[in-house]
């Protein structure tokens, strides 16, 4: 991330930036400060920027020349402008848009961000006109210029910038991320002045701890930010996912959704019978594979036990490799039935089961870069909901595709390698394999190959050759992952 900040007082900023952690941040390279003093770009002998107000009134002015100048200095050797774009321009102001969570995150994805301190009264508003592309204000009260609010919004964004700290996660785990404040911490001695740490920290389960944390999170939002209570959502995804490349697609989504994730596996037929109610201070995430170009054909539905109250819900097709065809179209119309609104939706590529170098890797670093930029945009449309409602979001393809017959896969059984332990019986998602005979009933069986993935033994096996060649030979060029909001 580079930083270039216009100012009068370039110390001000150097000295806050260059210490603790954005110091260390600036010694490794991950962020870059260039400082600019505005006045080097004046035409004055005696270097001044500023000039009484038109139309009279108390204070001083900057002039727009010299801000204009300054700006240019930057932008010429931008990379915004070596792409023919405009760069990321913030002029801190308190009559900007308030500078939250949400937007740290946003700004976090940029490579490059260039700050407008200004002083006295403000800057001449033509020159404002012309280079500022975000006004922001980091609450309501006045400073003496806008080096410090820089500053302030310099250290919240680098702790986003990948390897500013130590352990990434850290950042991810702290205050505001899921509107909920943070829980409190203990260190040693166990017991000071009589006061002892709470024993559930001292038992080692971490699932109690855990459970623990966001209990307190919860009680202290209520207790001192009743109002960011209200904005915080419990965060489900709810995936079908036979050999785990939803799921792991899944779970990668939702670590740039929410600290507190919960997850309900619908590959499990118990799961699919039971009733699930969502409600509309909650997100939910639906997921699953495109077979076909659409959902995988299962008998009474993978999310007809899903039932919303006018829920947000995000969908998420994952594909390997090919195409999603209609599988997000058919998803929106089923959810939307069942009282969901679906507000985002994403198609990410994950290994193609049949033909493995498909999506080889996927979702990697690069897809998580969008699932970020997608997750942004969420958390942004959530917000403004507050105000407007929940928009739906457009996604191509037909509702109601036709059945597809899809050609079934040779699968093979070794009869002499089998236990018969039955974890493959137990495992199916539609129940094809027979419980006494260990046979497939073609007629129920969906092609998923997550029988021959779970066996133990390797008694199972299955042969995709002539699909794979025809998919490798067609669809080996890596597709990007798309999302719609
Ligand atoms: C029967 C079947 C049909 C599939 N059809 C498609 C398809 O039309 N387009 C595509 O890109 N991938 C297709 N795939 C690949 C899957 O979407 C995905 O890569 C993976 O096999 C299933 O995900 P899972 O690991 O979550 O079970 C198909 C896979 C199966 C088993
Ligand atoms: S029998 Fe068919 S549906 Fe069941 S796990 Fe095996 S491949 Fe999947
Ligand atoms: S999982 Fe494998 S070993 Fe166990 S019953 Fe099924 S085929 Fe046999």
């Amino acid at each position: 991330m580079k930083y270039h900040v216009l100012t009068l007082f370039p110390e001000m900023i150097e000295s806050t930036v260059s210490t603790s952690i954005t110091g260390r941040a600036l010694k490794s390279g991950k962020i870059s400060l260039h400082t600019v003093n505005i006045r080097d770009f004046s035409d004055n002998k005696h270097m001044r920027v500023d000039d009484y107000p038109y139309g009279g009134g108390a204070g001083m002015v900057m002039q727009a020349e010299p801000v204009y100048r300054a700006y240019e200095s930057v932008r010429r050797d931008s990379l915004a402008a070596s792409r023919g774009k405009k760069p990321r321009c913030i002029y801190l102001t308190p009559q900007g848009q308030v500078f939250r969570q949400t937007m740290v995150e946003e700004l976090a994805m940029e490579e490059e961000l260039i700050f407008l301190c200004g002083h006295y009264e403000g800057i001449d508003e033509r020159v404002l006109e012309e280079v500022v592309t975000d006004y922001v204000s980091i609450g309501d009260y006045v400073l003496t210029g806008g080096e410090l609010a820089a500053s302030v919004m310099i250290d919240a964004i680098s702790r986003f910038v990948p390897g500013v700290l130590n352990n990434e996660e850290s950042s991810q785990f702290e205050s505001m991320q899921d509107n909920l404040l943070e829980y409190p911490h203990y260190t040693r001695p166990e017991e000071w002045r009589g006061k002892k740490v709470p024993s559930v920290l001292l038992a080692g389960d971490h699932r109690k701890i855990e459970a623990w944390r966001l209990e307190q999170s919860v009680i202290r939002t209520r207790e001192r930010r009743p109002d960011l209570l209200s904005k915080s959502r419990k965060v489900t995804a709810a995936y079908f996912s036979p050999t785990e490349g939803t799921k792991k697609a899944a779970e990668m989504l939702m670590s740039c959704l929410t600290q507190n994730p919960v997850y309900l596996d619908l590959t499990r037929r118990k799961f699919r019978k039971q009733k699930h109610m969502f409600g509309e201070q909650e997100l939910l995430v639906a997921a699953a594979p495109v077979y076909g170009g659409q959902l995988p054909r299962v008998e009474g539905g993978i999310f007809s036990s899903l039932r919303g109250n006018g829920t947000p819900c995000i969908l998420m097709a994952a594909y390997g490799n090919r195409h999603y065809d209609d599988t997000l179209a058919q998803m929106k119309e089923l959810l939307s039935k069942q009282g969901f609104v679906c507000i985002g939706a994403i198609a990410p590529v994950i290994p193609h089961i049949y033909a493995p170098k498909l999506g080889a890797g996927r979702p990697g670093e690069k897809d998580l870069e969008v699932f970020r930029k997608f997750a942004v945009a969420i958390k942004k449309k959530l917000e403004q909901a507050e105000e407007n409602g929940l928009l739906e979001a457009e996604m191509p393809g037909n509702p109601f595709p036709e059945p597809k017959t899809m050609k079934p896969v040779g699968k093979a059984f070794d009869a002499e390698a089998c236990t018969g332990c039955k974890v493959c019986v137990q495992k199916c998602p539609v129940n094809a394999i027979s419980m006494e005979t260990l046979e497939i009933d073609q007629e129920k069986c969906l092609n998923c190959m997550r029988c021959v993935r779970v066996c133990p033994e390797q008694a199972r096996t299955f042969d995709a050759s002539s699909v794979c060649a025809y998919l490798e030979d067609n669809y080996s060029q890596p597709r990007e992952v798309e999302y719609f909001i």
